[in-house]
């Protein structure tokens, strides 16, 4: 029995950052399967595909080949190019929850991230890794904060970067994105049933870690 620790929740809830250290303490793998749904953006954004033609989506889906690199920081190579910058792009995020919204490409990604699913354990973060890619795991979590709040965190961390933000744009975007996530047909953005419930608006990323730590334990 392989451990499986699923965390679902909209973009911004502090899902990755929560997952990479809760991975790292455990020694359990990581999976961020927003990142598959990125890459496959990314091609298609390159290969100037239609989003509609949902044959030529799904084509790309079933050849592209990806490969997660741990160096100093996670690399992202999609059929050997290095694509980690363009990953975090707003476009990215963008173009990704709209192909996400295609029940066949879910279909053909389906089986790329249960094979993440290794010793010894995983953790995965996405929208329906608790619902859809590993019901069964032992651990659920659903991460959630008000759409403000993970605005204003996602602002703080472009302005870090150095990177032009507005703020009434990005709580556009992320409402925008929610709405998507959530009223699509296929594998919606909703709590597993079994999913201990989070909602860190008021909380800090260390917080949150304990409480998941706590959660496992
Ligand atoms: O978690 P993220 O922001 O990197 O995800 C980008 C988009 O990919 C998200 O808006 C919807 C889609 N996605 C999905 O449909 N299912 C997942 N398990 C992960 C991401």
């Amino acid at each position: 029995m392989i451990p499986v620790l699923t965390i679902d929740g909209p973009s911004g809830a502090g899902k990755g950052t929560v997952s990479r250290a809760i991975a790292h303490q455990l020694g359990w793998h990581y999976l961020d399967s927003g990142s598959i749904y990125r890459a496959l953006a990314i091609a298609c954004l390159a290969q100037k595909i239609a989003l509609e033609d949902v044959s030529a989506v799904v084509e790309i889906a079933q050849s592209m080949t990806l490969a997660f690199e741990c160096k100093e920081a996670l690399v992202v190579l999609l059929d050997g190019e290095d694509i980690t910058h363009q990953l975090s792009m707003e476009t990215t995020g963008n173009t990704a929850s709209i192909i996400a919204a295609i029940p066949e490409v879910r279909a053909v990604l389906l089986q790329k991230q249960k094979d993440f699913k290794q010793p010894q354990g995983l953790v995965a973060d996405g929208r329906d890794m608790g619902t859809v890619v590993f019901p069964e795991a032992e651990y659920k979590i659903y991460l959630t904060a008000t759409a403000m709040k993970r605005a204003k965190r996602r602002y703080k961390q472009l302005i870090e970067k150095g990177i032009d933000a507005n703020l009434s744009e990005i709580t556009k975007e992320i409402k925008n994105r929610d709405k998507r996530d959530t009223e699509r047909k296929v594998a919606p953005l909703v709590p597993a049933s079994d999913a201990f419930y989070l909602d860190s608006s008021d909380l800090s990323i260390e917080q949150v870690i304990e409480k998941v730590l706590n959660f496992i334990q």
